[in-house]
């Protein structure tokens, strides 16, 4: 099967690297046409509606068409769906910018916020993951989500607090699958401080998740269900964002696609055939069970200076084959250009595989010691909680 991978991130590398285990993958230059089966890696496309072109012209895709793609691309519709698929997620409401004109007066977002213990302002358009401003601070929430209006409509939803879970299901319209859960680490800082980024790094399996997953299970069929109904015919990833309460697993958010460090380390671990996966569900054939290795699996992401206020580029890397002389290592490359200089905001993602997550550590932490960029910066604490 000759396979073509849309996105140039270090997701999409983990993607092409398991993928060519058991498939032919096109290089980028290919033209997706010359392809047996479409990948699609990023959200934008898929919000743009790049699935439904390319099946149109007869192509097997993975990856939802721009309807079923809106789960990601307007967080008030995803919302919506969650409710009326009776998937337990925050209290919430949506505020265009006319409704936020009503700030100071009744039913304006300052008395929204006013009535909850603490809030996420969220644009309900793309915002590369960064889009997001938690605080218990009324005032600060009130300046953002004012800030964020101007641009579109936001949803601000109540406070959660607990340990993030991204659990990634493979859909083909009908039924789905479960990959193996994943945690993602999404503040810029050790000890989650600082602003949320895209993912700072990730670990898989996640001990003591079980109960969490089958929540899960259930949230993703619901929702299936829910798409179903509304005659959205989802082929790719449902990516279930977790935050498990003290109450119990809620729904955070769903996106349309692989999570991004997550793929880099659920992928590895699959020792089942992730092409004759990608390709049922693309087709809408019965999915065969995914299988995966019982070695953990710890992804660290390096980052350009400034990243993610204000990214510099351009300065050279050096040190990646020594440190994928580790055992057990692979970087996968992400915001790096041909010459190894620096590209964008998340770099490299060092990744190892080890029979223990403790291992897994030790090996990423010590390859990374062999790497370095002018500005580069990581967190030290991945996969040690
Ligand atoms: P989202 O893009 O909706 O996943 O939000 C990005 C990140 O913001 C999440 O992974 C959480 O860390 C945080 N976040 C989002 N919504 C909430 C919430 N309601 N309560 C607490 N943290 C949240
Ligand atoms: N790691 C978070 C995301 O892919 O959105």
């Amino acid at each position: 099967m000759r396979v073509a991978v849309v996105g140039r991130g270090g997701r999409e590398h983990a993607l092409r690297t398991v993928l060519s285990r058991t498939a032919r993958v096109l290089s980028d230059d290919d033209d997706v046409a010359g392809a047996d089966l479409v990948i699609i890696g990023p959200e934008a496309p898929l919000v743009e509606g790049l699935a439904d072109r390319l099946r149109a012209d007869g192509q097997a895709v993975f990856g939802p068409g721009a309807d079923g793609a809106m789960l990601e691309g307007s967080k008030g519709w995803m919302k919506d769906v969650l409710v009326a698929a009776g998937v337990p997620t925050a209290r919430h409401r949506t505020f265009t910018k006319a409704e936020a004109g009503a700030a100071a007066g009744a039913g304006g977002m300052a008395e929204f916020i006013a009535e909850l213990p603490g809030a996420a302002v969220k644009t309900d358009y793309l915002a590369a993951g960064k889009g997001v401003f938690v605080s218990a601070d009324p005032e600060a929430l009130l300046a953002d989500a004012q800030a964020k209006v101007e641009h579109g409509a936001v949803v601000i939803e109540e406070l959660l607090t607990g340990p993030e879970l991204s659990v990634l299901a493979v859909c083909n319209g009908k039924e789905f699958v479960l990959l193996p859960e994943a945690r993602d680490h999404k503040r810029v800082g050790d000890g989650d401080m600082g602003p949320n980024t895209g993912g700072m790094g990730a670990f898989s399996p996640v001990p003591g998740t079980a109960p969490a997953i089958d929540a899960a299970a259930l949230m993703v069929d619901a929702t299936l269900a829910e798409l179903q109904r509304r005659g959205i015919d989802y082929r790719g990833v449902l990516y279930a964002g977790l935050i498990l309460t003290p109450d119990g697993p809620r729904m955070l958010e769903y996106n349309v696609r692989f999570g991004d460090p997550e793929a880099q380390v659920v992928l590895p671990r699959l020792t089942s055939d992730l092409a004759e996966l990608l390709w049922a569900a693309a087709v809408g054939d019965p999915l065969p069970t995914p299988t995966a290795t019982a070695d953990a699996c710890i992804t660290v992401v390096l980052a350009a200076e400034g990243y993610p206020t204000s990214t510099r580029t351009g300065d050279p890397v050096a040190g990646i084959d020594q440190a994928e002389a580790v055992e057990g290592v692979t970087v996968f490359r992400a915001g790096i250009d041909a010459e190894d200089r620096t590209s964008g905001g998340r770099v490299l993602n060092v990744t190892a595989v080890a029979p223990s997550l403790t291992e897994a550590r030790a090996r990423a932490y010590e390859a990374i010691t062999h790497i370095t960029f002018p500005g580069m910066h990581y967190r030290k604490d991945i996969a040690a909680s």
